[in-house]
């Protein structure tokens, strides 16, 4: 591959276990590039609205806090299977921000638009230095219009709700599929109906359908379009 024609800011949405943050951050590797998954922001700041016992539906609190919150996202140092290490405050919250309860609430937080704006910006200027690939909802539309190949990643809820399942058992969790998709196609509704930012592609983005294909197929794809 040659260097110089390869996209330098390369920003992937789309919906909850829609495969963003495995392929992207196999594409990351591939291409040398920082991984960025923007989504571990939004869940930072509900783990720890969680722990500190404020009122999730208090946005002006949960703004202060995302305000207030310095974390910092690093290559992983750890082999457990995460992508990154995720830190706030110098302590790793790299899998307890999968856990269940955040989960539950971390669409709600992530539709607050001051948290948006307190996390935007760190966002931007991360994604501006260049050799990333970043990953989220709204990267192509709002964070990086600016972006040199923007991808859609779609695939159904119950696609989804199967590949979360499997996700969850391979790390010895207990999984039950109904109410996975349950949760899948809730996120979904909140994510795209939000006032700010919402989950939507970019009119210019490729949109990749990965119901009907393997990772490894979606890979080759993605790194096609790199070329
Ligand atoms: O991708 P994820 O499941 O870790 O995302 C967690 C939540 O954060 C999800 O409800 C969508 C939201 N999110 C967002 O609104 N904007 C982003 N750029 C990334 C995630």
């Amino acid at each position: 591959m040659t260097v110089s024609s390869t996209p330098s800011i390369i920003a992937i949405d789309g919906p909850a276990a829609s495969g963003k943050s495995t392929l992207g951050h196999r594409l990351a590797l591939e291409l040398d590039y920082l991984f960025f998954d923007t989504g571990t922001m939004y869940r930072v700041i509900t783990l720890l609205a969680i722990e500190k016992g404020l009122d999730l539906h208090d946005e002006a609190a949960v703004t202060r806090l995302a305000q207030q919150t310095e974390l910092d996202i690093r290559p992983a140092t750890v082999n457990d299977g995460r992508t990154c290490d995720v830190l706030v405050e110098g302590r790793d919250v790299t899998w307890e921000i999968r856990r269940r309860k955040v989960d539950a609430n971390v669409s709600m937080i992530a539709a607050y638009a001051g948290v948006r704006e307190a996390l935007k910006h760190q966002q931007h200027r991360i994604g501006m230095r260049g050799r990333v690939v970043m990953v989220g909802r709204d990267i192509g539309t709002v964070i990086l219009p600016e972006a040199d190949l923007k991808i859609y990643l779609d695939a159904s809820a119950e696609e989804r709700a199967r590949r979360r399942s499997a996700e969850i058992k391979a790390r010895n969790g207990q999984a039950n599929y109904d109410e996975i998709l349950e949760k899948v196609i809730e996120r979904d509704l909140i994510d795209s109906t939000r006032e700010v930012a919402p989950l939507k592609r970019a009119e210019d983005a490729v949109v990749i359908n990965t119901d009907q294909q393997s990772a490894d197929e979606v890979f080759e794809q993605i790194l096609n379009l790199c070329k």
